[in-house]
């Protein structure tokens, strides 16, 4: 299990993230939602330890991550994989490199400097390749694939560290509306065949309700809504986004642009 215990980040006078209690159970497929700025990403980066919380901690098992120094730290970075929404790629190297960084966790610089990636690493690199559909851009430089396949390559590179945990921060928000249900579909099969905990920031209502069993709503640092994604009603996702407040163009999904005029409350209450 997965929990964070009253934790808190501040950035200056900022509480990005204020006093959060959470729990994730293994095979959970958690979407997180709340407007630009409720601190969806600081929570993600908190628990993957790429920040320092101000207060709290989190724990994986029993175990204190927030302690985590060093190669420990390290070593939970690569139980705990983060993919982001512009991948992270390095673009002028080709697909299957990209996939075999996955493995730098457990090899010394040096290694991986010359390249010398075993045998047993790039099969094994070829075979997700394969299971996400994208085994016949292997060789191709990242560069030149689509977003959508891109992000494929990026969940690769996660699987690649046998993850636990999977932490998406807005994996689709870069994408077109077909890559994104390719990309969601694929995090989605990740969470149902092999049983890891996938959390995923997500911008838009329906593709939380779509994808995710339970839906966490954050607003100004906290968390407002902790609930299965069916009981996210108009009323709820006012609360998560502000009654009354402007949806930003990048916020306002087809469900959200109905519920402003209150046209899709029916649709939300009773799907
Ligand atoms: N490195 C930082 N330095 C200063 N302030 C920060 C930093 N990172 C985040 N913040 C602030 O913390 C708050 C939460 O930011 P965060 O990026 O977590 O929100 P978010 O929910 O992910 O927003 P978005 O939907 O736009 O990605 C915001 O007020 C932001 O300006
Ligand atoms: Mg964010």
């Amino acid at each position: 299990m997965l929990s964070t215990s009253e934790l808190t980040k501040n950035f200056g006078s900022v509480t990005a993230v204020n006093k959060v209690s959470l729990e994730f159970q293994p095979g959970e497929m958690v979407g997180i939602i709340g407007r630009s700025g409720a601190g969806k990403s600081t929570l993600l980066r908190l628990m993957n330890r790429l920040t320092d919380p101000t207060d709290g901690q989190v724990t994986y098992n029993d175990e204190n991550v927030t302690a985590l120094r060093g190669r420990d730290r390290r070593g939970w970075q690569a139980r705990c994989a983060m993919i982001f929404q512009q991948f992270n790629l390095v673009p002028r190297v080709d697909v299957v490199t990209n996939v075999l960084f996955g493995t730098l966790y457990r090899q010394s610089a040096l290694v991986s400097m010359l390249s010398l990636f075993s045998r047993e690493d790039i099969a094994k690199a070829v075979e997700i390749l394969d299971r996400l559909d994208i085994v016949e851009h292997a060789a191709k430089r990242a560069e030149a694939l689509s977003g959508g396949q891109q992000q494929r390559v990026a969940i690769a590179r996660a699987l690649m560290q046998d993850p636990q945990v999977i932490l998406a921060d807005e994996p689709i928000a870069s994408l077109d509306p077909l890559n994104a249900q390719i990309v969601m579909q694929t995090l989605r099969r990740i969470y149902e065949e092999d049983g890891r905990m996938i959390i995923c920031n997500l911008h838009t209502l329906d593709t939380a309700r779509t994808y995710c069993d339970r839906v966490i709503g954050m607003r100004n640092g906290e968390v407002v809504f902790d609930g299965k994604s069916t009981e996210l009603t108009a009323k709820v996702a006012r609360e998560i986004y502000g009654a009354g407040d402007e949806f930003s163009e990048e916020t306002t999904s087809t469900s959200i642009d109905s519920l402003a005029s209150g046209g899709a409350e029916q649709a939300l209450v009773s799907a």
